[in-house]
């Protein structure tokens, strides 16, 4: 995979909508569309892009992070992923013009407005997100929630790819974000890391940033996650758990204590999921 580069926000004031040619990519075999969209993540510490090559699944160049802007307002996101799409954009034939944009939010996002918002500006809360970013980017844009689309990114290309029947992607990070796929089709806004478990909402027990904060051992945090994952298990009676987050790349230390009737892997694709997951959402958006 390619580098990441690290850019300093700007201030560059927002311009209006541009437009241009577009071209619908076509289907290729495996049914993951061909061609190239851009996937845009936003989370709480930073705001991360790339141009997608869908075919692979693969960043066809290298990835772009800049912090996300505190407070983090629409304004001051949206103007940052500006930056980020015209960055790309310069490299892209044409300069990007009419390329689809998907962008990860990490809130329930009904047809293109925030319903909530972890993590992120309270302001976000009934904004009409797919709207306001289609103006500020001139592209054709898909709203997604983040784990949704590392579900969808780990359908198509990663550990779930080819799985029929009930996958459960579970992002373990600062919450626990779900995304619930069957025969490889995305139920959207399954908000099932706030399963009341013990009493408790279960991200506060179970995430990473619980057994950061709480400073557990591998074992001890193996625990709680057994417990969260046999609640969840007995009301989806899923077909595979796969397990996400930055932390999935430390599986070793965790999945092995899990006593589960359901099989459980870690993601494929790591921290690309959700931009390779939104770039997928919003090229079929298109077709
Ligand atoms: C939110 C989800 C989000 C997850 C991961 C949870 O607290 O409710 O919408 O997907 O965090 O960011």
């Amino acid at each position: 995979m390619a580098p990441e580069t690290s850019t300093a926000p700007t201030t560059t004031p927002t311009t209006g909508p541009t437009t241009g040619p577009t071209t619908a990519p076509d289907a290729a075999p495996g049914g993951a569309p061909a061609g190239t969209a851009i996937g845009i993540d936003i989370g709480g510490s930073g705001i991360k892009g790339a141009p997608v090559d869908l075919a692979t699944g693969e960043f066809s160049a290298e990835r772009i992070r800049i912090p996300t802007p505190q407070p983090s307002t629409p304004d001051a996101v949206s103007r940052v992923v500006k930056q980020i799409v015209d960055q790309i954009c310069a490299d892209l034939p044409d300069g990007g013009a009419g390329v689809p944009v998907g962008i990860t939010f990490p809130a329930v996002i009904q047809h293109g407005v925030a319903r909530t918002a972890a993590n992120v500006d309270k302001g976000w809360v009934d904004y009409d997100v797919a709207t306001l970013m289609t103006a500020v980017t001139g592209h054709p844009v898909h709203v997604v929630n983040d784990a949704d689309a590392a579900g969808v990114a780990e359908a198509r290309y990663g550990a779930a790819r080819g799985v029929k029947g009930v996958v459960v992607l579970a992002t373990l990070g600062t919450g626990i974000g779900t995304a619930v796929m069957v025969d490889g089709a995305l139920l959207p806004n399954t908000e099932l890391g706030h399963l009341e478990v013990d009493g408790h909402d279960a991200e506060t027990r179970a995430s990473d940033a619980a057994r950061e904060r709480d400073d557990l051992s591998w074992s001890h945090w193996a625990k709680r996650l057994n417990k969260y994952f046999s609640t969840l298990e007995a009301l989806l009676w899923p077909d595979l758990i796969v397990v996400g987050g930055g932390v999935s790349k430390k599986s070793e230390k965790f999945l092995p204590e899990l006593r589960l009737r359901t099989p459980i892997v870690p993601a494929q694709l790591l921290n690309s999921a959700g931009i390779v997951g939104a770039a997928v959402l919003a090229a079929e958006d298109r077709r």
